[in-house]
């Protein structure tokens, strides 16, 4: 999905198509001043371990309207080991890096993605770090929450006079196949479930509003959201 600075779906749709189902908006207050580091938790205990869904949370830069994600894909086990893609990207224009995890573009478009896979427990929650570590030079950390373990997702330097992260945005729940030429069946929905926790930066906790299904397949897929201790959880598909 890209819905460039919007967090109004419904503007996004009559831009451009989107296969997006859920967003989620946050925020974080107080912040008069741009974020230099956020944290987003999720957790995705309940998602199949099969690839097509997108679990992201986007996030705006002072100055920039295009947008940066961050987020958890699930993948298929490998040698029976649970496998999770972390993705972190930029969809600005002008965006480099030479992180050996990071390429030009971003779904198809300007900017710069990075990945991971790494082996590791779906039962725990993990952290999305995105810290502002020199200039305009962003670094994407995921965090294994319960682990501790870190592993560096790679790291971006948006054009000159870019400013910090905005304190609200969205998340979203994509599911990847469907953004392919060719149409779909809203029935077809594979199952899968997120936990999106609070965002935090150094010194506050931010806010999630609920869960709402925007798309074409509004209320035909099983949308499922419940607030849990750990954030606001959200299921779809069958
Ligand atoms: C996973 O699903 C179970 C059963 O519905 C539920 O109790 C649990 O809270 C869910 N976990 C997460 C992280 O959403
Ligand atoms: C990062 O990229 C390097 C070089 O392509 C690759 O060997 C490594 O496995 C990647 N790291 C992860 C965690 O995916
Ligand atoms: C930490 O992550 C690395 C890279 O994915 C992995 O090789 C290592 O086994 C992990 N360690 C723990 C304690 O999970
Ligand atoms: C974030 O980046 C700054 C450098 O700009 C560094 O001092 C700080 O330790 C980083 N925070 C984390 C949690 O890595
Ligand atoms: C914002 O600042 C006020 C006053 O310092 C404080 O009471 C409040 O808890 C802060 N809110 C957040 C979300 O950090
Ligand atoms: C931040 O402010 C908005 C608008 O005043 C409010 O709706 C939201 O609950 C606040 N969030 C937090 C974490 O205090």
């Amino acid at each position: 999905m890209k819905l460039s600075t919007t967090i109004i779906p419904t503007l996004a749709l009559l831009l451009q198509p989107t296969q997006a189902l859920v967003g989620i908006t946050w925020n974080v207050n107080n912040s008069s001043k741009a974020l230099q580091e956020i944290t987003f938790p999720m957790n995705i205990a309940n998602a199949s371990h099969e690839s097509g869904f997108y679990f992201a949370q986007q996030y705006s830069f002072k100055n920039q309207k295009d947008v940066g994600y961050t987020g958890l894909q699930p993948r298929p086990d490998t040698n029976s080991k649970p496998k999770l893609h972390a993705a972190f990207s930029s969809f600005i224009a002008g965006t480099t890096s030479t992180d050996p995890n990071c390429s030009d573009g971003a779904d198809g478009g300007a900017g710069v993605s990075c990945a991971i896979d790494i082996e590791g427990s779906y039962a725990h929650t993990y952290l999305l770090h995105v810290n502002n570590t020199a200039g305009t030079t962003w670094t994407g950390t995921l965090i294994d929450a319960v682990s501790g373990n870190e592993t560096r997702v790679g790291s971006y330097t948006l054009p000159e006079g870019s400013g910090g992260i905005v304190g609200d945005q969205m998340g979203f729940v994509e599911y990847y196949p469907w953004n392919a030429a060719g149409g779909h069946s809203c029935k077809d929905l594979p199952r899968s479930a997120v936990t999106f926790g609070k965002p935090v930066s150094p010194g506050r906790v931010g806010a999630l509003k609920d869960a709402y299904e925007y798309g074409d397949c509004v209320g035909q897929v099983g949308f499922e959201t419940h607030r849990t201790l750990r954030g606001v959880e959200v299921s779809v598909g069958f």
